[in-house]
């Protein structure tokens, strides 16, 4: 596969070489070079600007360097970065209350990355069904959707279908299954079959497999089917979650949340609530999981933590990261700038045949290019979008999630829509 064109500088270049020769070799990036960013363009090293169509895997729903953001970090930084567990500090309570009322649950439990928040699930969904559900000792199984993805870890994997992500990291964990996506009568079938299982763990949306929407009523079916076997829902809205698909929550469905207040109290409050990525605003990582007491207080002292969860800093920048999407009403920006930003995707769609499916939410959408998985069409597209100026990037080969901060306004979902076209077009 092309990595680069005659189109990187020298400059660039050199930065692509020494990453190659120093760094591992476990990502594969679009040859671009980004120093710069602010809302929602992104600067090379050259000084070329590009709409940010990627978000960082929509970690920058808030736009990049969002001054608030900046700030809280800046003046954060000068007081206290960290303390550890070991000692109180004078943010986690608060930003714990922040997120435990805006999210409608008891308890939150503050980790780092998006895989150790998912991670943190998995350890309590296990406790729970030892302590509360009486699951006979290491017996209890957890359930996750095929084609899902929660992030990179041995026990994360482990739940994978992904053949890249498992090859050569096995033996994996026991007591994992797995079922289709977007499937309530497999889902039924696998709970009704095993009392063992002490949890599901699912995405609203599938991200990673190309933005994949499951049919209208299956998260509300999700929540419904484990309350009534007696099994934990935990909503994986690292990537989905905090405005990203027109909703705080992309599991709230219908409720009042576009007012940029969740209240969880409709019927697909999930019983684990998991968030990362845009949680942070991009600026530091940060991850969070929510439960209510029953489930949170089965972990002890001693049991489960981490080094950096819920410093300081971080707490500082998570606060500030959520006002700024409830201020900025992020949430229903999202949903009106997706829909514009789909039609005028299925406007090109019947214009450019490349295009056979446009699928997403609010501002969390994929293309689907007539080519097979393999094929470097997706990628070579995502090279001339770059060059029109506009970053986005293949995902499972076929697939070109477009997924822009939310600050993202008309005249430039436009003005994307137009190097969009544009650059189709030169394949056709
Ligand atoms: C749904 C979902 N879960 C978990 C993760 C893992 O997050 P992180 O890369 O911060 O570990 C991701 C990352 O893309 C994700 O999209």
């Amino acid at each position: 596969m092309a990595t680069t064109t005659s189109l990187e500088s020298i400059k660039a270049q050199a930065l692509i070489d020494k990453e190659n020769k120093y760094g591992a070799h476990n990502y594969h990036p679009l040859p671009v070079v980004i120093e710069r960013g602010e809302g929602v363009y992104v600067w090379d090293v050259d000084g070329k600007k590009y709409f940010d169509f990627l978000s960082a895997y929509s970690a920058v729903n808030q736009g990049h360097c969002h001054p608030r953001i900046i700030n809280a970090l800046k003046t954060q930084a000068e007081k206290l970065t960290l303390t550890s567990r070991a000692f109180h500090n004078n943010l986690l309570g608060e930003a714990e209350e922040f997120m435990a009322t805006l999210f409608g649950f008891d308890k939150v439990l503050m980790m780092n990355s998006g895989v150790e928040a998912v991670e943190t699930a998995m350890k309590l969904t296990r406790k729970w069904a030892y302590k509360v559900k009486g699951i006979e000792k290491d017996k209890a199984r957890i359930l996750f959707a095929t084609n899902n993805f929660h992030g990179r870890t041995i026990s994360v994997v482990s739940a994978s279908n992904d053949p890249a992500a498992r090859l050569g990291f096995g033996p994996f964990l026991p007591g994992i299954d797995s079922i289709p996506y977007n499937d309530l009568e497999a889902l039924e079938i696998a709970l009704k079959r095993d009392a063992n299982i002490a949890g599901f763990i699912v995405e609203p949306i599938q991200g990673e497999a190309g933005v994949v929407v499951p049919d209208d009523g299956y998260l509300a079916g999700v929540a419904g089917l484990c309350r009534k076997y007696n099994v934990l829902f935990t909503a994986d809205e690292i990537q989905t979650g905090i405005a990203r698909t027109g909703r705080l929550l992309a599991t709230c469905g219908d409720c009042s949340c576009k007012a940029g207040k969740c209240d969880m109290s409709h019927e697909v409050k999930p019983d684990i609530l998991i968030l990362g990525k845009a949680l942070s605003g991009g600026v530091f990582p940060v991850s969070a999981v929510l439960a209510n007491d029953e489930i949170m207080l089965t972990i002890h002292p001693g049991e489960h933590g981490s080094t950096f969860g819920g410093n300081p800093l971080a707490c500082a920048v998570a606060i500030e990261a959520l006002k700024v999407v409830i201020d900025e009403n992020l949430a229903a920006n999202a949903e009106k700038m997706g829909t514009i930003f789909r039609e005028g995707l299925e406007k090109i769609a019947q214009r450019n045949r490349l295009v056979t499916m446009v699928r997403g939410k609010g501002l969390l959408n994929a293309i689907v290019i007539d080519s097979e998985e393999n094929s470097f069409l997706a990628w070579n597209i995502c090279m001339e979008f770059r060059d029109n100026g506009l970053l986005a990037k293949p995902t499972h080969g076929n697939k070109i999630r477009l997924a822009p901060p939310l600050v993202i306004n008309e005249d430039q979902i436009h003005e994307a829509l137009a190097i969009i076209e544009k650059s189709l077009n030169a394949f056709m």
